[in-house]
């Protein structure tokens, strides 16, 4: 067997050690797509370019093509003269070839294609998902991020199922062929990699708006959605124009083609994508209507628009070099949207709101076996790394060096970092380079954050000599994931003191004299910070807004907490100490094996301090009265015990709903009708009336039952529709059974909103609910086959029902791993992405982890594993 024709290895693994410059560049491609009922034809002409001097063979990626036919320089070769397998195409290069160019065309089934990679069909209409490696099941080409390349893509098809027909660029021809079909011409003049190709294509209805830029061009900015849906796009196009200002004001970046596109699909693996001046969304980040969508939809929304606009300058002017610097474009871009929300939203609220997620996704993924560092070393296949260790600490990487750094300095770094490297693909190395030779500022320690997986701990210490009025703190870093080899990180600590009245102490001396608050280096494993000059001991509030993705691990009893939780000028902070306040109140009460132990009072008068303030932002307040979520009290757990966690938070909600219960109904009827203060959203309000619905609920009381069925029947928006049905979903009455059934009459014709009903009666925790969740399986409307419908069901109850999920028979495992299996062939992204509740395992007791390892040991043995299901089980069953 000739080695050109040797199968790929099975789950073969890359590293980026192994990095390699391509041999060949691509200048120019040239796309004819023929879309058909059938099959599909793609022409592609490749004008090629030798780049490596001692190259003797051209190796394009390819697969689930058929290949029709390949010419050199305008002669078809015949099969003899190349080479195919099932994921190359191979040619023997002349030595003294530099220059040439390949006409090769293929044959695809996007009608048949399920794993909504490459060109697929989503509700009669085609559309492409190029990232990361999409594009290679379009053509063969040299699917890398570090090839770059000038597309030209005509479409071919019939212009009455077609009338739409879209791809990266400007349009420079539409004509109708002398066979009757429609054939249109897009040419992007941006070189760019393969993985941001786009084409999409169908009958579909658009809404359109404009923007001028800040140097005067006018923008066409079109939302391409199917028919019926124009009235829920106002919501992302007024996202869209404020992030292309905010862009222009924060970063001094405009947008660089005539036209802007969004199409909204409804098959689709992620949640958006960045493609050049055509990005594809899944439909639940672009449709909304009050009706339809909640207030948490329309901040989604609004994220995601501003992430993939954003994207346009991070991502693909300046773009990866190859898939292990995926953070240089993710994490930057991550940290810009969460800007960009902050400074439209509250940036408290805002704040809390990422750090949540951070916590919630990312912190278990860096304490189990499915840790890597934020650039991975090596992968099996690439779209397991599309994490939240990539994605959200990826951001905060990124914050950090802009609290190091400071706005002015940021911008600067950021400044040479766009003149130096636009128009290429970098490493993060360049990306670091360049803001250290913007600023000024040594970030040679801080790369280290680059390249170690695991959640820093940092434990204080604090010592106050009244004699001379010093205040000695001193922390010390450790990483339970770092092993042997740990070296310091450099964190930056923002910090400020109190007294014990609550009033900032200012610091006396140092860089930041004179001032309440200041952001200082922790370089090394155990350091001592002093402050002198002080007139009475101070109480340190420390990681200010969270400045680094640590665990604090400080020795404060509950009056201490309450302390910060009532009186911290920062809000983060504020938030935060409520959280731990009831984290270990929630704790200890699972020690004493006593659910119905009343809640200690110092907590009770610290909750009752917050419900009094009416200064708060109304959201803030929703935010600190809410316990911290089962999940992340198991993270503090040794052995998670998940029956006694739901029993115990419960019992405490029930306490907190019957002790404030007059509160509750003043603050449920005065977000209801008063109107909300004038500088905040309505959601604000809304957020916090639900906050009390649900602790009215929660006292369980027959009348307010009723309360969530008036406010249910009487709602004009789908926040409070969503917060009345979540109320109930828990017990067991008839009006909760009503309710869902009014629901899913009323609403069978929109996905997005049955969606809705699918995940709340999957996170619904009551006898019945495995049995609920097998019955909606088999639901006419349920089907593993679209995404959002999977996930609605699967993925909220795999990572949203912990009660039921980790139910003690193993049912919970076995219908997960059961979906893992039905979709490990046609959708083995997704699929894979479904493994990581069970890599858990060793955070449970004996029982559940033997069930759950015994589901990972089936996965493995599945025929035909694919290598993202396969590298996710393995690592999480071995490492
Ligand atoms: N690049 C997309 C984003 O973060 C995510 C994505 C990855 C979408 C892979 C599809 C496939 O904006
Ligand atoms: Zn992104």
């Amino acid at each position: 067997m000739s080695p050109l024709s040797k199968s790929p290895a099975a789950h073969a693994t890359i590293y980026l050690k192994d990095y390699k410059e391509p041999d060949f560049l691509i200048k120019t491609v040239d796309l004819t797509v023929e879309l058909g009922e059938a099959d599909t034809i793609v022409t592609s002409r490749l004008d090629l370019a030798r780049n490596n001097a001692a190259a003797k063979k051209l190796s394009l990626n390819g697969e689930h093509l058929e290949l029709v036919s390949v010419a050199m320089d305008g002669r078809t070769l015949e099969a003899a003269e190349y080479k195919v397998d099932g994921k190359h195409l191979t040619l023997n290069i002349p030595a003294k070839t530099n220059r040439f160019h390949l006409d090769i065309k293929t044959r695809i089934k996007p009608q048949e294609n399920t794993a909504l990679e490459g060109l697929y069909k989503s509700s009669g209409n085609f559309c492409t998902q190029c990232e990361a490696q999409g594009f290679r099941r379009i053509t063969y080409y040299l699917d890398r991020p570090d090839v770059m390349a000038v597309f030209t893509t005509t479409i071919i098809g019939d212009g009455t199922r077609y009338p739409v027909m879209l791809s990266n660029g400007n349009l420079t021809a539409e004509n109708t062929l002398s066979d009757g079909r429609k054939s249109v011409t897009w040419h992007d003049p941006h070189p760019k990699p393969a993985y941001l190709f786009a084409l999409v294509a169908g009958d579909l209805a658009m809404v359109e708006d404009s923007f001028i830029t800040r140097s005067g061009r006018d923008i066409k900015l079109r939302i391409f959605v199917e028919k019926g849906n124009e009235d829920k796009c106002g919501h992302a196009m007024t996202s869209l124009k404020k992030s292309m200002k905010w862009d222009e004001e924060k970063y001094g970046r405009e947008y660089d083609l005539d036209i802007f596109m969004i199409v909204a699909v409804s098959d689709f693996n992620m949640g958006a994508m960045e493609n050049k001046g055509l990005n594809v969304f899944n439909s639940k980040y672009v449709l909304a209507s009050p009706e339809t969508a909640t207030d948490a939809d329309f901040d989604g929304i609004e994220s995601v628009i501003a992430h993939e606009y954003f994207h346009n300058w991070t991502g693909n002017r300046i773009t990866c070099r190859d898939w292990f610097q995926l953070t240089l474009k993710e994490g930057l871009t991550v940290f810009r949207d969460q800007q960009f929300s902050a400074d439209m939203n509250s940036a408290a609220v805002q704040r809390i709101g990422d750090v949540q997620r951070l916590r919630a996704a990312q912190f278990p993924e860096d304490a189990g076996p499915l840790a890597h560092p934020i650039q991975p070393q090596s992968y099996v296949e690439i779209n397991n790394f599309y994490t939240a260790t990539v994605y959200e600490k990826g951001a905060e990487v990124i914050r950090m060096i802009h609290t190091l750094l400071g706005e002015e300095k940021f911008r600067k770094g950021m400044d040479l970092y766009f003149e130096r490297h636009d128009g290429q693909a970098v490493t993060t190395e360049e990306f670091v380079s360049a803001l250290e030779d913007g600023s000024g500022v040594d970030l040679t320690q801080f790369r280290r954050w680059y390249v170690t997986p695991g959640t820093p701990e940092i434990t204080v210490n604090e010592k106050f000599d009244e004699k001379t009025g010093t205040y000695k703190l001193t922390l010390q870093q450790s990483n339970a994931k770092a092993g042997a080899d740990f070296k310091p990180l450099h964190i930056p600590l923002r910090m400020g003191l109190l007294d014990e009245n609550g009033k900032a102490m200012a610091f006396t001396e140092g860089p930041f004299k004179g001032k309440n608050s200041g952001v200082f280096d922790l370089t090394k494993k155990r350091e001592t910070f002093t402050f002198a000059g002080l007139k009475s001991p101070p109480r340190a509030s420390l990681f200010r807004g969270f400045s680094a993705p640590v665990k604090i691990n400080q020795q404060m009893d509950d009056r201490d907490l309450a302390f910060f939780f009532a009186k911290d000028e920062d809000l983060f902070n504020r938030w935060d100490a409520g959280q731990r306040l009831a984290n270990n109140i929630i704790l200890k009460q699972i020690e004493k094996q006593d659910e119905t132990a009343a809640l200690p009072e110092a907590f009770m008068e610290a909750f009752a301090d917050i419900l009094a303030d009416k200064d708060l932002d109304r959201a803030f307040t929703a935010a600190a009265l809410t316990l911290p979520g089962e999940q992340d009290i198991a993270q503090k757990m040794p052995v998670v015990d998940v029956d006694a966690i739901h029993k115990v938070r419960e019992e405490a909600r029930r306490q907190i709903g019957l002790r404030f219960e007059e509160e509750w109904r003043r603050l449920y009827d005065e977000c209801s009708s008063a109107p909300a203060p004038a500088n905040q959203p309505e959601s604000s309000s809304r957020k916090l009336k639900n906050t009390a619905l649900t602790y009215l609920i929660a006292t369980g009381k027959e009348d307010y039952v009723g309360l969530a069925d008036r406010q249910y029947r009487t709602s004009d928006n789908m926040t409070d529709s969503v917060a009345a049905l979540s109320g109930l979903k828990d017990i067991t009455h008839p009006v909760r059974e009503a309710l869902f059934a009014d629901y899913y009459d009323k609403w069978q014709k929109d996905a997005l909103v049955i969606d809705k009903w699918f995940m709340l009666q999957a996170m619904a925790v009551r006898a019945s609910t495995i049995a609920d969740v097998k019955a909606l399986m088999d639901h006419p409307a349920f089907t593993l086959h679209n995404p959002n419908r999977m996930r609605s069901l699967i993925g909220a109850f795999a990572s949203g029902n912990p009660v039921y999920f980790h139910e003690r028979s193993g049912e919970g495992y076995r219908i997960l791993s059961g979906v893992i299996a039905a979709l490990n062939k046609t959708n083995p992204q997704i699929a894979a992405r479904l493994v990581a509740p069970l890599g858990q395992w060793r955070r449970y007791d004996a029982g559940r982890q033997g069930l759950m390892t015994a589901e990972l040991e089936k996965i493995l043995k599945l025929p035909d594993l694919s290598d993202h299901v396969y590298e996710m089980a393995n690592k999480s069953l071995h490492n």
